[in-house]
């Protein structure tokens, strides 16, 4: 689906704000910092997600001296002969928490964001992909196995009570045979993942491989996977037995899907010791246009693409980057940047055939 327009209510700085986008095409933002630029991407992002790609303390979001934020927004569909718009609209209040509505009825966030996914591209996403803690890569990995593939949502709500649930057996000293039953329960939601994930990976590798070709500076760099237990002669039910006892001195679970992890790696380590910080750039921007290309092949729907801080954190060549693989003639691309007219950014604005631009100042959006 595309974004046609989003009305914003007491969030963060906008107290007030509509902005719309083309069908195809670019939305450009400009402001000086601290203008509200960051917070009208997060606004998009918390619409389908339901929470801030910033913060993992939601009432933060919340307008200081205000109860509660919306969000309302009407998405159109892929086809372009049916017009008929979902209006999905999402509200947090400081005591009842949060509440996803689409048209008009209680939803799920991850049936909105299945509508609507969504690729932040920001300086500080890129630099904690590649340099932050495992959960990081699978937090993106998770996204992209989400998206083509949706019973995967399930599957890892349901792992996630798993090990909640085997963890308690562990810590209350439940027998040898409740925690073998647990075992089991485990190693079958385990491989349906794994077996996602493994493929999703695979399809990734040849993507990301071509624009490696293109890109010198980090054509070293290998994508592989690690699914959270040793990939040897012993399958999982083997391996989670053999560790039973060590899992009950330490009280949680040590093997699992929970445990897996991204590796990125140069003939010399890892990408986050031996790579520049541009290069690091580079990789993350080259792993999210890849997740975003394999959306399309698997799903014929591109992600909405927020590029945050255009021109002040990225250099020049992860500026070309982005130009050169981001088309916006069948996408939806927003890039929030200090000053509007620079080079890099004039020659995507060049291949755009609808762009609009915003200013943002002290948070009130004006449409130029
Ligand atoms: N809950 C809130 N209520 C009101 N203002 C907020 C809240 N949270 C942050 N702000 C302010 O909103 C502004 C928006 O910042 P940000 O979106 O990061 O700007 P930019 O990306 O343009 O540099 C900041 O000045 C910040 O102080
Ligand atoms: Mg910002």
């Amino acid at each position: 689906m595309f974004l046609q327009y989003i009305k914003i209510s007491h969030f963060r700085n906008l107290k007030s704000a509509i902005f719309s986008m083309p069908r195809h095409g670019l939305a450009i933002i400009s402001g000086p910092n601290g203008s509200g630029k960051t917070t009208l991407l997060e606004a998009i992002y918390a619409l389908t997600y339901g929470k801030s790609f910033r913060t993992s303390d939601s009432p933060q979001l919340i307008q200081h001296g205000q109860d509660s934020f919306a969000l309302f927004a009407s998405l159109l569909p892929n086809d372009a002969n049916n017009l008929q718009a979902f209006t999905v609209g999402v509200q947090r209040d400081r005591n009842r928490g949060v509440i996803a509505q689409c048209l008009g009825e209680p939803e799920k966030f991850s049936e909105i964001a299945r509508m609507l996914p969504i690729r932040i591209i920001s300086p500080t996403e890129a630099y904690v992909l590649i340099n932050g803690g495992p959960e990081q890569r699978r937090k993106f990995l998770d996204w992209g196995v989400f998206h083509v593939k949706h019973s995967y949502w399930g599957l890892l709500k349901k792992l996630n009570r798993i090990i909640k649930q085997k963890s308690a057996a562990l810590k209350m000293r439940c027998s040898d045979e409740e925690l073998e039953q647990w075992n089991q329960i485990l190693s079958e939601v385990s491989y349906a993942l794994h077996n996602m994930r493994q493929q999703y990976i695979n399809q990734l590798k040849h993507i990301l491989a071509e624009y490696q070709a293109l890109l010198p500076a980090i054509r070293d760099v290998s994508l592989d996977y690690f699914p959270g237990w040793a990939r040897g002669n012993d399958d999982l039910p083997t391996q989670l037995s053999t560790v039973l006892k060590q899992e009950r001195q330490q009280g949680h679970c040590l093997i699992g899907p929970h445990r897996a992890e991204i590796l990125l790696n140069t003939p010399f380590g890892t990408s986050k010791d031996q790579l520049s910080r541009g290069r690091q750039k580079m990789l993350a921007i080259a792993l999210y246009l890849s997740q975003g290309k394999l959306l399309y092949q698997e799903k014929g729907q591109h992600p909405l693409y927020l590029i945050d801080d255009f021109s002040s954190e990225l250099d020049l060549d992860g500026q070309q980057l982005l130009v050169d693989a981001l088309d916006p003639k069948d996408k939806q691309i927003i890039i929030t940047t200090l000053e509007a007219g620079q080079i890099v950014l004039d020659k995507i604005c060049m291949k755009a055939e609808a762009i609009k631009r915003y200013t943002i100042l002290d948070g009130n959006l004006v449409s130029d």
